[in-house]
């Protein structure tokens, strides 16, 4: 995770440094760090906490100079302390790197150049690179050598930048496994995890591929392999959108992306229908289909299983990114692979698609983030256009993947869009949003509660676990989502008087089984919070849904869930935006 950038120009470097800190801290918030060369001199400044804080007690934007780095860091290595946070500096202080990232071999580089003499200050991987390059700049005095030698030599997957005081005209990025991607401005020249770094400055971009050196001065580009071959790479034009990042009215990041979805479903809906034919071709002759994707889009990869064999008869596996390689069989031939990511830079799902793209598989992607790693590195992706979704928790993205995943499940079943009710999707929405205050009230009632569960059958299983997973990871509450028949087996143990138990249980196939379920939970003292388009006098506190086409009402089901876990995290007094111990992307494994 973490985010970096780097900047040499006319500019001041601070300035630009700090806004592009801001915009990545989306990757990680626990401490952060810039330097900048002036005078002949690294001047650097840290600390622990978010970016404006650190502003605020620093004064980040004095640093002078027109070259420098810097870092939002999600700790991996080391505890947060101002020492771990980035930049890192080798011994006479004279080389500055920041670092995404983890380096596997570390602790054995680290003994080698202990017992040379370096010094560590840190805790951390990524002081090796900053020691690393001072011992071979020393031998070679040449900053492309030195650099070009460690990124041989570092093992995991990292993308960093370096800056040296003897050199104030160049910048270098490191590319391997991790995004960095080089924006070219008017008056100087980008390096950045995430091109909504350096966006309102250029939206002329050029992405390093894996294992490719970037050497940046103020007078050009110049790309080269881990094997010193110098490459040509093309120049792209960004799309001007994916800048806007700004709250508008809102409080908060969540609830913007929250509201968002009356427009982001339709976004959705507009795809290439050629494309979505070409995805449901190349996954139908397949032998076996697996979904691979991480948090919520593994929960939409769980929808996927289900609508798919419910329409189209068409069964596919979804497994948690991180335990495919413990359990799918690529070796078999005939397998394909969905990867669902809204980041596409998910360390967990590139790791499934590289080693499924070495064996020779097809790897095919609903993705988000359009210049992410993923994309190209699949066959052939399908965006879910929801823009940038800057809240840690994902929402808009996830209801944006279902519409996906309708009209793939529509067109495998050949089945009509019209028919499908989807076009309306974007009214339901809005009417689920209306509900807002009532489910404000609801949450000032169980704010204080240590544990939740979310119950519901068939394709409400994979909402209840969403609901869930949106109320540990913003409210820091214990949550359960299960299907509403398992809870018998087991977790109805850990029922007790006042227990909130949200029951989803729209009136369809489902409903009096769950029903049921719910009475169950009751009669042992659960409060029962029924989401339902249907009243009970069971439900001791009821979310009113409107009735839609039974299809797509797991759609707007997640919507109340999301706005709960929303109201509740603030009524603890909680920023939804930043989670504790979390990141948006998550790039390491
Ligand atoms: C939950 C959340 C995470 C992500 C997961 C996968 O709100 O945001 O669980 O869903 O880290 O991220 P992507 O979709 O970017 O691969």
């Amino acid at each position: 995770m973490c985010g970096i950038i780097g900047y040499i120009g006319e500019e001041s470097a601070a300035t630009i440094l700090l806004n592009g800190l801001k915009r990545l801290e989306y990757r990680g918030y626990d401490s952060a760090g810039m330097c900048t060369i002036d005078q002949s001199k690294i001047q650097i400044k840290k600390g622990v906490g978010k970016v404006d804080e650190i502003h605020k007690k620093l004064n980040l934007t004095n640093l002078s100079g027109n070259i420098g780095i810097a870092h939002t860091r999600w700790a991996t290595h080391g505890k947060v302390t101002i020492a771990n946070a980035h930049p890192h500096t080798s011994c006479k202080e004279d080389i500055a790197i920041v670092h995404n990232g983890t380096i596997e071999n570390y602790q054995e580089l680290k003994e080698i150049l202990i017992k040379d003499g370096h010094n560590f200050k840190s805790e951390t991987d990524s002081e090796v690179i900053a020691h690393l390059i001072e011992k071979f700049y020393l031998e070679y005095k040449d900053e492309e050598k030195a650099v070009l030698t460690v990124a041989n030599m570092l093992k995991g997957a990292f993308a960093f930048a370096a800056i040296f005081q003897k050199n104030p005209n160049i910048l270098i990025g490191v590319r391997k496994d991790s995004p960095l991607v080089i924006g070219i401005g008017k008056d100087g020249y980008f390096l950045a995890s995430d091109i909504l770094a350096f966006i309102d400055h250029t939206d002329r971009a050029i992405f390093l591929d894996n294992q490719e050196i970037a050497i940046v001065s103020r007078k050009g580009v110049k790309i080269l392999t881990f094997n010193g071959l110098e490459v040509n790479k093309s120049i792209t034009q960004v799309a001007w959108e994916v800048s806007d990042v700004s709250k508008k009215e809102f409080k908060h990041f969540t609830l913007k992306e929250i509201k968002e979805q009356v427009y982001t479903v339709r976004a959705a809906l507009n795809q290439d229908l050629n494309k979505i034919d070409e995805f449901c071709n190349k996954i139908k002759n397949a032998k076996r289909i697996y979904v691979v994707a991480c948090g919520t889009s593994y929960h939409a990869g769980l929808m996927a299983k289900h609508l798919f064999n419910k329409l189209a008869k068409i069964y596919i596996e979804p497994i948690i990114a991180s335990e495919f390689l413990h359990y799918g069989d690529l070796t078999d031939g005939g397998s394909v692979i969905i990867a669902i990511s809204q980041s596409g830079e998910t360390a967990d799902v590139l790791n499934v698609v590289r080693e499924a793209r070495k064996q020779g598989l097809k790897v095919f992607a609903i993705v988000n983030s359009v210049s992410s790693s993923l994309v190209r590195e699949s066959d052939l992706s399908l965006f879910i256009n929801c823009g940038p979704e800057i809240g840690v928790a994902a929402t808009k993205s996830f209801t944006s993947q279902l519409v996906i995943i309708y009209l793939l499940a529509l067109k495998l079943a050949g089945l009509s869009i019209e028919d499908s009710g989807l076009l309306k999707l974007s009214k339901y929405v809005r009417e689920v949003l209306k509900l807002e205050d009532e489910i404000q009230k609801i949450s000032l009632k169980y704010y204080n509660n240590g544990d939740f569960y979310y119950v519901g059958r068939g394709p409400h299983f994979p909402i209840a676990l969403e609901g869930a997973l949106k109320l540990k990871e913003l409210a820091y509450i214990h949550a359960e989502g299960m299907p509403a028949g398992e809870l018998k087996h087991g977790t109805l143990a850990l029922i007790n008087d006042g227990t909130p138990v949200v029951v989803l249980n729209p009136y369809d196939e489902t409903y009096f089984e769950t029903l049921g379920n719910a009475a169950e939970m009751k009669a042992r003292g659960a409060k029962i919070i029924g989401v339902s388009d249907r009243m009970n006098e069971i439900y001791d506190d009821f979310i009113h849904l409107p009735t839609v086409n039974k299809l797509l009402y797991p759609i707007i089901e997640v919507i109340p869930l999301q706005l709960l876990a929303y109201y509740i995290t603030i009524a603890r007094k909680q920023d939804p935006d930043y989670p504790r111990n979390l990141a948006k992307s998550v790039t390491v494994k």
